[in-house]
Formats: C-alpha cells, structure tokens, sequence
C-alpha cells in the first residue's frame, strides 16, 4: 500500500517532466526485465518518467530518445546500476510486517533447541532483497534474544543481499535516524544501537553477524545454503509470474528440510506450483 501510493505520487510529479514515446519505454522496460527481472508494464510509465528525468538532468540530456542512444551506443557498465537504482523502490523499515518477526520469535527458540539436541551449531537466514538494511537488522535483533532467552549458542550468520549498490552502502553504514528506528523498542535500542548525534548506529557485535553481498537473484548464486529461513519479501511483487515462479524454485532448493520463507504481504505462492507447507499467511516450510 504505502508503496503503491508512492508510486501514484511520483506518476502526478511525471505531468511537468520531458515526454517519454513507446519505443523509448519499451527499449527501457526490456532492458530492465532482461537485466534483474522488474516488470514494467504500461502502468509504470509514468513513474519510469518522473525517475528518469533526474537522471536525464545529470547527464545533461534533453530527451528520452537521447538517453536510450546513450545507453545504446556507449553502453557504460555503471549505467544500468543506476538506471535500476532510480527505478527500484527501496521502501523498507524495522519490523515491517510485524507478523513475521513474531512468528520467528516464537519459532527461533524451538529451532535452536532442537539443533542442540542433534549436535549441529549452524543457523542460516537469508535476507534476499535487503534494501537499506533494516530488515536483516531486524532478523539479527531477534536471532540474537533469542540466543539470550535459550541460552543455545550457536553459529549464526545471516546473507543480506540486494542488487542495488547505493542500498548495500547504506545497509553496511547501518545508521538510522530517529524516525526510522522508531520501531524498535527502548531496550532493544539500547542493547544493540549506539546514539550519537540524532542517529542510531547498530552495535559492531550485532553488524559482525551479517554479511552484505550485492547480488542480482535472478542471475547465478555463488552459494547453495542451506538456509534454516529466508526472507524473500517485497521484491517478487515487481516480477511476471514466470521469474516469481523459478526464484521460487531455487529458494526452495537452498533451503534446510523444514526451512521456512517469509513473502511479502502482497506477495503469496498462490498459482505457483511449488512443495511449501502454507504455515499462515505469507509464511511457508519447506516440504
Ligand atoms: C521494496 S524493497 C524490499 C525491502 C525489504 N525486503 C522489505 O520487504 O522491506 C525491494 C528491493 O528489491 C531489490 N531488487 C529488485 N530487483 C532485484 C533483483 N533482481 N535482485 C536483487 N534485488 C532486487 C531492490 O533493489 C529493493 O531494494
């Protein structure tokens, strides 16, 4: 919701920007699909309009039509990661979607436990589209109570990945302002944050546990898991049902038996043939 509305609200902005002609949006709407998956409809016209035109203005561009030439005929490497770094919506926050995080409350402690019982130490999450880093911040906060409350140590990692390098920046600075820490809880802020100048900076200890790596997830994974739960929220929306489908597949392939996936709220495995167990809504364990 809060990211379809942010997305009329740039399309309004698109009315005052340079026009952008169906040749010019179907040349940047295959190159996008082709390169990491993100389906831009007719739909998202407008909204490719208003973001580009930022674009165009650095490069001192006039018109669409210039900048798909650019693209053409000087191809620079470093342009399509920023053409998908102002197309991709980033939207994230602490503990979005609430539901999730309690779910792996309750569920983290049983797990632990039940490793210990079978001699193994090694815990997994995958963080697969982790945005600017509050959402495996989240998984580490409640990996790490949990370890706390059981008193079950064990080796934790988690993988965050995304395939913008301007997130990944900002995921590994792992400094927030107020505002967007404001869901997290008192305690929880003063165990694991440091507060200096109106910003929250996540404790070394708890960074230590993470390992941010860019990577595009419909292109080769240079590691095979298995990951005891993955988090695959608010990026499949963005992709046709034929790439939601094959992610699908290899995100089950990289799990532990029993592993689980978190989707996003948007997002379900509904019409995609896949062998989950459907737990609650937008949580499932692997068959
Ligand atoms: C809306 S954010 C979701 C952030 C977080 N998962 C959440 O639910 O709050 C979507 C993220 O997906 C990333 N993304 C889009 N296509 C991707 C791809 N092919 N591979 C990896 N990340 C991708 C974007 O860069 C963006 O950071």
């Amino acid at each position: 919701m809060e990211q379809e509305y942010q997305e009329k609200q740039e399309g309004r902005l698109g009315t005052f920007l340079k026009p952008l002609a169906d040749r010019e949006f179907q040349y940047l709407s295959s190159l996008v699909y082709q390169y990491c998956g993100i389906n831009l409809h007719e739909g998202k016209r407008e909204l490719v309009r208003a973001r580009l035109c930022k674009r165009l203005r650095e490069l001192n561009l006039d018109s669409f039509v210039d900048y798909c030439r650019y693209l053409q005929e000087k191809n620079p490497p470093e342009e399509i990661t920023l053409l998908l770094d102002t197309l991709s919506t980033n939207l994230t926050s602490f503990f979005r979607e609430k539901q999730h995080f309690d779910f792996l409350q309750r569920e983290l402690p049983n797990l632990l436990r039940q490793k210990k019982t079978k001699g193994s130490s090694r815990l997994r999450l995958w963080s697969t589209a982790c945005s600017s880093g509050e959402e495996p911040y989240s998984m580490a906060l409640v990996v790490a109570e949990a370890i706390v409350s059981t008193g079950v140590h064990c080796d934790v990692k988690i993988l965050a990945t995304d395939i913008s390098s301007s997130m990944l920046r900002r995921a590994e600075a792992g400094c927030y302002s107020q505002e967007r820490v404001k869901d997290i809880s008192p305690a929880l802020k003063f165990k694991y944050f440091q507060y200096e100048d109106g910003q929250y900076t996540v404790n070394p200890e708890l960074k230590k546990i993470i390992a941010f790596r860019k990577l595009n997830v419909i292109g080769p994974w240079p590691f095979q898991g298995p990951f005891d739960v993955i988090f695959c929220r608010n990026m499949m929306i963005y992709f046709d049902k034929e790439t939601q489908l094959e992610l699908v597949g290899r995100l089950h392939q990289c799990l532990t038996e029993d592993g689980y996936l978190f989707v996003g709220h948007s997002e379900s495995l509904i019409g995609i043939s896949h062998a989950f167990r459907h737990i609650q809504p937008t949580v499932y364990q692997r068959i």
